[in-house]
């Protein structure tokens, strides 16, 4: 049998070859996974002798960047096991890590299974499996087993650490493999990732959330906050750096609150200064930040560090106190106001981007002309604007006032026309600097142009070749194109 590419490869120290897969699986965490990986092995291996090829796997991602980072262990695991990784749908394994903050998102979903079903009655030894937060509600579950019987594996977001173990299940036997937790207060370490950029990664250091806004779901789909320990998630980076990456996102629902409920208490500050030291990392970002949570020692960190971007997303959700208070936001207009006036005074340059949704319950004319004197008093880099989207079992989606879609249209695109001249705005006043430029990717369109990001988020393209990628460089910001910049190289790199 032609050498497998993966089979010597090591997995956290872990060789797959050397586990006995005859002896009764591991109890304990993460080696039972590894124990399964092994075993899917033997079925990926004995798939190539069948069909001279090894199988092939997508990992279908929808959602934020925290299912961004579980699609990437998704793929990582998979890769271990022996599949091949493909960007199309047309494979062996489809994997959806699904998203359910709003409802066009599940919508995606159930059209695109759809298609599934018509590949997969071609392709019958196709599995199909959907994961992560749609995945969490109690309809979603029923409609699959009543609609949807040709999908093979379902699972949540706090079991995913158990994809090898559910996914081997569902390859030794026909029917649907199901397996929805309600809570978790695990956090499994070291699976294997694979990463979809080499030189910058995302970090999980907290999961789930405590929030409750009133019009979201994600606290009952991502369960309780529980942050990792600092130990973990410093030697996840110091691995990350020593593997070439300069650029982490430090991600959770709500980063401000890291570490209120470790065995041994840390501010998300103090992790941050810590993240810091890491020798090779030179930039930091994170996301999301509630503004109640927002502490000065965060910002003074913020206003010496040398490391993290100047680039904050601080959701504002709405700007009338009376809508915040009904969304349960736990801060008012002028408190938000202020804060932002604060980060401000202590980093000058900071690019702030926000969240806004247009049409809550209840949402008046006056309401929503609060949210554009925000937009217009902050002057937003850039927004994410959503309509409201009423999401079962949140307290909003009892209230009796619902917004006609005519209303909450007409409010969402004139707030999309603010966000879009404030934006603009304070692009074009940063044209003719230099800044520095983490160069991404050869332009998809024109092959003669790298594109990169600059601290602050905003995107360059630039004259350039592919072995820039991944390095740092300085960029002449030339010309601006409202969201985006031409530029060129500015001396040499960093
Ligand atoms: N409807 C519309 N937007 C929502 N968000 C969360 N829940 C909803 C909902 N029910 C938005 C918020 C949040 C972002 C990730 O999604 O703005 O910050
Ligand atoms: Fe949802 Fe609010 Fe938690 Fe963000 S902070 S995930 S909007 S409940």
């Amino acid at each position: 049998m032609a050498e497998r590419e993966n089979s010597r490869k090591m997995y956290n120290e872990i060789n797959l070859d050397k586990i006995d897969i005859n002896a009764n699986p591991p109890t304990e965490e993460p080696a039972r996974q590894y124990y399964f990986m092994a075993k899917c092995r033997q079925y990926t291996e004995q798939f190539q002798e069948e069909h001279g090829r090894i199988p092939m796997a997508h990992v279908q991602n929808y959602g934020c960047q925290m299912n961004a980072r579980d699609s990437e262990k998704l793929a990582g695991i998979l890769e271990a096991m022996g599949y091949g990784l493909i960007d199309s749908e047309e494979a062996d394994f489809v994997i959806y890590n699904t998203c359910t903050v709003r409802e066009n998102a599940n919508n995606k979903v159930w059209g695109r299974l759809g298609y599934l079903n018509v590949y997969k009655k071609k392709h019958p030894h196709m599995k199909i499996a959907l994961c992560g937060c749609m995945m969490q509600e109690a309809d979603v579950i029923e409609k699959i087993k009543k609609s949807y019987r040709f999908v093979d594996l379902v699972f949540g977001t706090h079991n995913i650490y158990k994809f090898a173990e559910l996914l081997y299940t569902a390859l030794q036997q026909n029917d649907m493999v199901i397996d929805i937790w309600k809570d978790t207060d695990k956090i499994v370490e070291d699976l294997p990732v694979e990463r979809k950029y080499a030189f910058k990664s995302g970090v999980n250091i907290m999961f789930g959330c405590n929030n409750f806004c009133s019009y979201c779901i994600v606290p009952y789909v991502r369960g309780r906050e529980r942050s990792r320990k600092p130990q973990d998630i410093l030697r996840e980076i110091k691995k990350l750096a020593a593997d070439g990456v300069v650029e982490i996102m430090l991600l959770g629902q709500n980063v401000n609150s890291y570490g209120k409920n470790l065995h041994e208490p840390m501010t998300f500050a103090q992790l941050l200064s810590e993240i810091e030291k890491i020798e090779g990392i030179e930039r930091i970002r994170f996301m999301t930040s509630h503004p109640k949570d927002l502490s000065d020692e965060l910002i003074a960190v913020m206003g010496k560090s040398r490391k993290i971007c100047n680039h904050l997303h601080l959701p504002l959700q709405s700007g009338s106190s009376r809508i915040l208070k009904e969304m349960n936001r736990r801060y008012d207009k002028e408190q938000y106001l202020a804060l932002v006036a604060k980060i401000r005074a202590a980093v000058p340059d900071i690019a702030l981007t926000t969240d806004i949704i247009v049409g809550f319950p209840g949402e008046t004319e006056e309401d929503f002309l609060e949210t554009m004197d925000v937009v217009k008093k902050v002057g937003y880099e850039s927004a994410f604007t959503f309509i409201y989207s009423k999401r079962t079992g949140t307290p909003a989606a009892a209230k009796e006032e619902q917004i006609p879609e005519e209303v909450v249209k007409d409010r969402f695109d004139r707030l999309l026309k603010e966000v879009q001249r404030c934006s603009t705005a304070r692009a074009e006043a940063l044209t003719g600097r230099t800044e520095e430029v983490l160069v991404e990717e050869v332009n998809e369109q024109d092959d003669t142009l790298v594109s990169g990001r600059m601290g602050n988020n905003f995107i360059v393209h630039f004259p350039g070749d592919k072995g820039l990628i991944g390095k740092i460089v300085k960029v002449k910001l030339k010309e601006c194109k409202g969201f985006y910049f031409y530029g060129e190289l500015d001396g040499q790199e960093r």
